[in-house]
């Protein structure tokens, strides 16, 4: 009965991880550490991973800890490969969301034209598509046309449970339904599968069918039957789904399912989506990795004693930066990094940015701004700064400033920390790729006031409102704290990243981060002198359907008004994006 399978995988997730820690003891290597590195265990099979890269492909211009570009990555593969691999076997991985957080993929049309060239120098094994390959029709038109059928990604493009509607209106597999193939050195049979979560707001020209569903169909039987356990040595499951779900457990049905084929198998899962650097233990035999977000980390997994009935397991996030990456590949010096290729993609990012004047400069920021590492109520808070300075400076062309106003965003709206520097075009695809409309609905003071309140206590909006990247924070502090609170003179701040084999993950020790939690939404309130009953409620036109609900369910409560609120009520209120609020505010600060 299905009901019950389901259930008693949830529980089986459930089981604390202590369970295998005898299993894996050893695995948190004390290792060689060089000045404050941690250094990779290369192993039999080894890989490279990456995630979510979002467009992130010129570097983060201020913030060193992520200072390399897509052609410093480049450089780092091939001379990690030579220099660090040997005899053994390297496979580099990508599980998708390559559009909407950076210029280079934002300011063009279609978006990602040219950081698709870009992204595709880099030489994968295996990649496939996340959920931002398929909101617009021009994303998934491009992601098939240039990177599935590209004669160079042949095979390596993966999709299992995608579909493409091509031209033709026909419908195809979005890239392979698996790869089988055998490693360059050690000659490992690889059974490769790649599942998308369940994502079911594609645009008309894709289709996804859940993982578990997809599993069933003859295809996947048609497989096991070509390749069963014995002539197959790692199941690699790599895709766009996060490792740790705590609540949809799609990836633990997914190896649930795996299992019941292929008992003994080394099975290991890449993901992703959550933005997250995570590493998960399945069972004695399988892990899974993920790999952060907007190209500031490469995860390392290896695994040694891939043939034995004890295979070994190693992982590091490696910060996403030259000193890093020399490190880790063993030059002597950063310039040795540096292959031609690399530099020549390097160059290339240089010429696009300024086709694309990425690099002119808005205004100056004369201190960093951060989403949650400070506290709502800090100057330093980027919602504080927004609701206090920026939102205020809308302006309707459809009404005037006679009432009371409230302002409300959802915070998932606003997707990168705002740091200390020049203020470019590119911050502005950065901090709030979204653009925006903003609607209102003229409404008693008493409902007014108590919006905000309601939208951040509803559990329900919790998991449907905003990216399913601030949907997870909340339970993210907790995690983090668990870790010991590093503050060492000379370390920079970073990642301290807690996961199933411990604190010692990333690839460099760094002095701790504190994280407060974000709610739903935060608002701009200005009451004016000798205010009325009603005020204006202004808010994004893509959170309407919350906001009625909001007000109708505060109504019921308190009982202000005597109709429903629907859509009727609600009018254009016009003005300028957040975005471009956050520019001229900006901008405004030079001139003072
Ligand atoms: C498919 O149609 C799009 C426009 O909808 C066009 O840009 C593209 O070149 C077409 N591709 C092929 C292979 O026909
Ligand atoms: C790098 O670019 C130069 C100049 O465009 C070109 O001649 C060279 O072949 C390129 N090298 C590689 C390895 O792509
Ligand atoms: C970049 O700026 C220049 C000069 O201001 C302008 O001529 C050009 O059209 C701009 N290009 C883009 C892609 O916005
Ligand atoms: C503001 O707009 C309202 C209509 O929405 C109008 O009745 C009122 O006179 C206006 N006030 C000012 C000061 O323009
Ligand atoms: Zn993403
Ligand atoms: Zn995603």
């Amino acid at each position: 009965m299905l009901t019950a399978f389901w259930l008693s995988i949830a529980v089986v997730s459930a089981i604390p991880i202590g369970k295998f820690q005898a299993v894996f003891n050893g695995a948190e290597e004390k290792g060689h550490d060089e000045g404050n590195f941690r250094d990779l265990k290369v192993g039999e099979l080894n890989f490279l991973h990456t995630t979510d890269t979002h467009g992130w492909l010129g570097s983060h211009l201020t913030q060193p800890n992520y200072g390399a570009d897509w052609g410093d990555f480049i450089s780092f593969t091939t001379k990690f490969k030579e220099r660090r691999i040997g005899s053994n076997d390297l496979l580099l991985i990508d599980t998708g969301d390559k559009h909407d957080g950076n210029g280079i993929s934002d300011a063009t049309v279609p978006n990602g034209i040219r950081s698709t060239e870009i992204f595709n120098e880099q030489d994968y094994d295996l990649l496939t598509l996340g959920n931002h390959e398929l909101y617009t029709e021009d994303n998934t038109i491009l992601e098939y046309y240039s990177t599935v059928v590209n004669d160079k990604f042949k095979g390596k493009y993966v999709a299992s449970n995608v579909e493409f509607v091509t031209n033709e209106s026909e419908i195809v597999p979005f890239g392979s339904k698996y790869r089988f193939f055998q490693t360059a050195n050690l000659r490992y049979n690889i059974l490769a599968f790649s599942f998308l979560f369940n994502f079911q707001r594609a645009n008309s020209r894709a289709i996804v069918t859940p993982a578990a569903e997809e599993l069933q169909k003859d295809w996947f039987q048609e497989v096991v039957n070509s390749y069963p356990e014995e002539k197959v040595d790692v199941i690699i499951v790599f895709g766009h789904m996060p490792i740790t779900d705590p609540e949809e457990h799609e990836i633990n049905k997914v190896h649930a399912i795996l299992r019941t084929y292929y008992p003994n198998s080394v099975i290991q899962y890449f993901g992703g989506h959550s933005h997250i650097r995570d590493f998960a233990i399945f069972d004695e035999r399988s892990t899974g990795l993920q790999s952060g977000r907007f190209a500031e980390t490469v995860g390392f997994l290896s695994i040694d004693n891939v043939r034995s009935e004890a295979p070994r397991f190693s992982r590091r996030y490696i910060d996403f930066n030259k000193d890093s990456f020399a490190h880790h590949s063993g030059v002597n010096f950063k310039k040795d990094l540096r292959t031609e290729r690399g530099a020549n993609v390097s160059s290339k990012i240089g010429e696009i940015r300024e086709e694309l004047n990425l690099t002119s400069v808005v205004g100056y920021v004369p201190r960093s701004y951060y989403m949650d590492s400070k506290p709502l109520t800090s100057k330093k808070n980027i919602y504080n700064l927004l609701t206090t300075n920026v939102l205020p400076l809308l302006k309707s062309k459809k009404t005037n400033s006679s009432k009371s106003r409230f302002i409300l965003i959802n915070t998932g709206s606003i997707r990168y920390d705002l740091y200390e520097g020049e203020f470019t075009k590119d911050t502005e695809y950065i901090v709030s790729p979204f653009s925006n409309d903003w609607n209102f609905v003229e409404i008693p003071l008493a409902l007014a006031e108590d919006v905000a309140a309601y939208l951040n206590n509803g559990a329900i909006l919790m998991t449907s409102m905003g990216p399913p990247e601030s949907r997870m924070k909340a339970e993210l502090p907790k995690r983090r704290d668990s870790c010991p609170f590093i503050h060492t003179p000379g370390f920079t701040k970073g990642y301290t990243t807690l996961d199933d084999f411990g604190c010692k993950g990333d690839d460099k020790v760094h002095n701790s981060e504190l994280y407060f939690p974000v709610p739903n939404v935060v608002q701009s309130v200005e009451l004016q002198a000798g205010w009325s009953e009603s005020v204006h409620f202004v808010f994004y036109s893509f959170i309407q359907p919350y906001v009625i609900n909001a007000l109708n369910a505060l109504n019921e409560e308190k009982k202000v008004v005597t109709y429903k609120f629907s859509d009727a009520d609600c009018m254009k209120y016009g003005g300028k994006s957040t975005g471009e609020l956050l520019k001229d505010y900006i901008r405004s600060l030079d001139k003072s």
